[in-house]
């Protein structure tokens, strides 16, 4: 059988048979996953460096999420805060508290805080929070109610099935853009707020993303 290497044209069938099995495997995969009860992450909440709070800055003092995410609104990833930003108050504000000194340290030595990542997709999925802010997908959808919680914990469970539920449908879970930083907002009750997310959807020609290239790419 020597010398009779295959042509490149004898091969090609192969290739596609490879690649077809692959995808199906990929889709039995997703079935399974998506049929199996939710793996989930909900209730993680690591111990941070300082016990920032929410709940006393957005709940009781009523900041706005961009004073320390501003990046959310128009990159894919929302930033954390520099302790310069905490400086704002924290010079004038429990400066010899010691729950502040580990903010203090980092100040004087010009390091981050090494705050512990609560949330976190696995590399192969996409995911934009500026593409959903410009489309009044509000924070509290994904991430709970902030302003209610001390230590910050995965409150969904960010899950395929959980962007799914949403992506088949999302005209029923869009609100105006300057209440997607409120927490504490409801829609309309009833038919008017049924009304008012459609109505959105349609100015926006907001498309229902259910491919599975739209998040694996
Ligand atoms: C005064 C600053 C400040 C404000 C205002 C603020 N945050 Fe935060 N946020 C932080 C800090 C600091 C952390 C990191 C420590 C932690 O996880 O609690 C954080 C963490 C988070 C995380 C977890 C990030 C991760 O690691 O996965 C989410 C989600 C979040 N904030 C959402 C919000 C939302 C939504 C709002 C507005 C309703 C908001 N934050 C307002 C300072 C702030
Ligand atoms: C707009 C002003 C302001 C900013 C900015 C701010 N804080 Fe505060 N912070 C306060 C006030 C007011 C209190 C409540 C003080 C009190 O209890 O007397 C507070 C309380 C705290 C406490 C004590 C625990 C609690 O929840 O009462 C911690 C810890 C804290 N802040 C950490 C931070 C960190 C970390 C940042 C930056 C990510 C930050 N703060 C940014 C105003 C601010
Ligand atoms: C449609 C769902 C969704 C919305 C809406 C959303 N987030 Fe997130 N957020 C996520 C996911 C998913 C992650 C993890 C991203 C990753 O690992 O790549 C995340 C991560 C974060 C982080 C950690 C840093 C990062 O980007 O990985 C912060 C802080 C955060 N979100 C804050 C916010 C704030 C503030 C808002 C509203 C202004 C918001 N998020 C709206 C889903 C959302
Ligand atoms: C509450 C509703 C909702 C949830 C939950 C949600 N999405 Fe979306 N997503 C949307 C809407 C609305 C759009 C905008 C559709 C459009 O552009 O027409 C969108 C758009 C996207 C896009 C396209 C962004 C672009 O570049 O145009 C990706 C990727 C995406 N979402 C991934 C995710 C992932 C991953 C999750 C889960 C972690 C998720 N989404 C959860 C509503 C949601
Ligand atoms: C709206 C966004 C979105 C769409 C559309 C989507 N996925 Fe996913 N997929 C995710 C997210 C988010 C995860 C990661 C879940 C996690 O962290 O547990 C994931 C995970 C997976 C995994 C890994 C499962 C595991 O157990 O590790 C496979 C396989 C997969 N998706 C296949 C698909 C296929 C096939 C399609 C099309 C039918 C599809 N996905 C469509 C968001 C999406």
């Amino acid at each position: 059988m020597r010398g009779s290497v295959p042509k490149p044209t004898a091969r090609t069938p192969r290739h596609i048979a490879a690649a077809a099995l692959v995808s199906l495997g990929a889709a039995a995969a997703a079935l399974a996953y998506y049929f199996t009860p939710e793996y989930s992450r909900v209730g993680y909440a690591p111990i941070q460096p300082v016990a920032f709070s929410h709940r006393t800055h957005v709940g009781e003092l009523g900041m706005d999420c961009r004073y320390c995410h501003d990046a959310a609104e128009r990159a894919e990833r929302a930033n954390l805060p520099p302790a310069s930003t905490c400086m704002d108050c924290h010079n004038q504000i429990l400066i010899d508290d010691p729950r502040l000194a580990p903010l203090q340290e980092a100040v004087q030595t010009e390091r981050p805080l090494p705050w512990i990542r609560v949330h976190a997709l696995p590399d192969y999925v996409a995911f934009s929070h500026a593409a959903h802010l410009r489309r009044g997908v509000a924070c509290v959808e994904c991430h709970g109610r902030v302003d209610r919680t001390d230590r910050t914990r995965e409150e969904k469970s960010l899950s395929m099935r959980f962007c799914l539920d949403c992506h088949r449908a999302p005209e029923t879970r869009l609100r105006p853009l300057e209440k997607v930083f409120d927490p504490t907002w409801t829609p309309p009750k009833g038919e008017e707020g049924a009304a008012l997310s459609k109505a959105l959807a349609r100015r926006w020609s907001v498309r229902r993303l259910t491919d599975c290239s739209a998040c694996h790419r």
